[in-house]
């Protein structure tokens, strides 16, 4: 195992500033969108730069998502065809997980959507866009993140589809920053829900009493 890796690493060229440029970006976007969404949340930064409109934030933010997702993207397989490909990657099988992965990763990614709504997608909970029913149909039956996990996919189906241990290596850092990102994302998605379900009781109580 541990040789296997030295191997894979051995094909991987870190003098390369495309590669660099690429982990930088798949670092970034959930940094960017946590950090704003949550400024939101707290001060209306958003809305407030929209004129207070909170659905043309909403979908400005959604937008910007995105168009950083496809610059992250583009990024990603700028700097993998700068790297070398390794041999043992090139085969049949190898080829078959890689498109499987691209296609099991994509549906996951665009059923969630499917699901979600763009808001749902895109932080609309951050603006006050509250869904009355937690979605449990597919996909999100098979996987609590499918967005993350689908997007999650699609890197390491691209990475081997053209043999690059660069690919697994900036996978694995995409793995990363979901599973972080999902420490702080859920914990306060959980908290803007208990806040509405706490309001709503309190005004309920508050009806009886009079
Ligand atoms: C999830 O839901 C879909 C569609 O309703 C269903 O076909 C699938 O079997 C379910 N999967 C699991 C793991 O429950």
């Amino acid at each position: 195992m541990a040789s296997l890796l030295s191997n894979l690493a051995s094909y991987v060229d870190f003098d390369k500033q495309s590669l660099l440029v690429s982990a930088a970006s798949i670092a970034f976007n959930p940094l960017f969108w946590n950090i704003v969404a949550r400024q939101e949340y707290r001060n209306q930064i958003l809305t407030k730069l929209f004129g207070g409109s909170r659905i043309v934030a909403n979908y400005a933010l959604a937008a910007t998502i995105f168009s950083i997702g496809l610059v992250r993207d583009y990024l990603y397989k700028t700097a993998i065809s700068e790297q070398p490909s390794h041999p043992l990657l090139q085969g049949l099988h190898v080829q078959a997980a890689a498109w499987t992965l691209l296609a099991a990763g994509n549906i996951l990614v665009v059923s969630s959507t499917w699901q979600l709504g763009i808001q749902g997608t895109f932080l609309g909970d951050y603006f006050g866009f509250l869904k009355e029913e937690m979605v449990t149909g597919f996909p999100f039956n098979v996987t609590g993140a499918p967005m993350y996990w689908g997007s999650t996919m699609s890197f390491l189906g691209t990475a081997l589809l053209f043999g690059k241990p660069a690919g697994l290596l900036l996978t694995v850092e995409v793995f990363l920053v979901y599973v972080v990102a999902l420490r702080f994302e859920d914990p306060f998605t959980s908290g803007i829900y208990a806040k509405r379900d706490r309001e709503r009781a309190a005004a309920k109580a508050g009806k009886k009493s009079n």
